[in-house]
């Protein structure tokens, strides 16, 4: 039996994606992925299909694995918020490989030139406003993961509404995108900022006064 491959391909600009992921990649029959991350490569593709339950991609993985290798692309790194964590559900541990990839959350560190040993990463996908000002109280940095309904300026609103004005706030759009933008600035600021819709974001929020320059205290 094929081990079906989760490769991850990094944020989205082809100059990130690791040369292990396109040998991955190349020894695959069949890719599966969104059209975003699919277009980076030229080869055979079908469309990531997350509906269903089991979802749609898993019932065709599951037919389809003895008669070809299929790779699936996830951006950034696999491990973090990632289709893989569906599939792993799936299959058993031997029946799946993983080859890392350079994950949105590390680019946006790198940009925004912080350390991010001692750093919180949180998806607001789906997330209940519930205990989130606890979540950022208890942690001096934090790497969110933002989407439509939960946008960068949603965020830092909720932070304004909860007290917790006094962060750092440091929007990291579209990144290694010709588009992408850095912005740093206060929650209020950010919580009357535009910031384009349907963009990709990581949010950085960061407690200055218990970090030491870019270092977490
Ligand atoms: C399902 S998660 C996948 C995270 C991915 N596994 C990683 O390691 O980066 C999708 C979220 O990652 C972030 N993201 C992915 N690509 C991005 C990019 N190029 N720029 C900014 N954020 C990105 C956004 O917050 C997006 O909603």
């Amino acid at each position: 039996m094929n081990k079906v491959c989760v490769i991850g391909v990094g944020p989205g600009d082809d100059a990130f994606i690791a040369p292990a992921a396109r040998q991955k990649v190349a020894e695959c029959d069949l890719i599966l992925g969104s059209e975003r991350l699919t277009r980076l490569f030229d080869k055979p593709s079908q469309p990531l299909q997350l509906r269903g339950n089991p979802p749609h991609s898993i019932q065709f993985i599951l037919a389809n694995r003895d008669r070809a290798r299929i790779g699936v692309l996830v951006s950034g790194d696999p491990g973090l918020y990632s289709f893989m964590g569906t599939l792993s559900r799936f299959l058993g541990r031997d029946d799946y490989e993983v080859v890392p990839g350079i994950s949105a959350v590390q680019l946006a560190f790198a940009r925004a030139k912080e350390t991010w040993e001692n750093a919180l990463i949180l998806s607001l996908h789906g997330r209940a406003r519930g205990d989130l000002d606890d979540v950022v109280k208890r942690h001096a940095k934090l790497a969110v993961l933002t989407d439509d309904r939960w946008s960068p300026a949603a965020l830092a609103r909720y932070l304004l509404e909860r007290g917790l004005e006094d962060r750092e706030f440091i929007v990291c759009q579209d990144l290694s995108y010709p588009g992408e933008r850095i912005w740093r600035g206060d929650v209020r600021s950010a919580a009357a900022e535009v910031f384009g819709e349907g963009a990709l974001s990581v949010v950085l929020v960061i407690d200055r006064k218990r970090c030491k320059g870019s270092f977490t205290a």
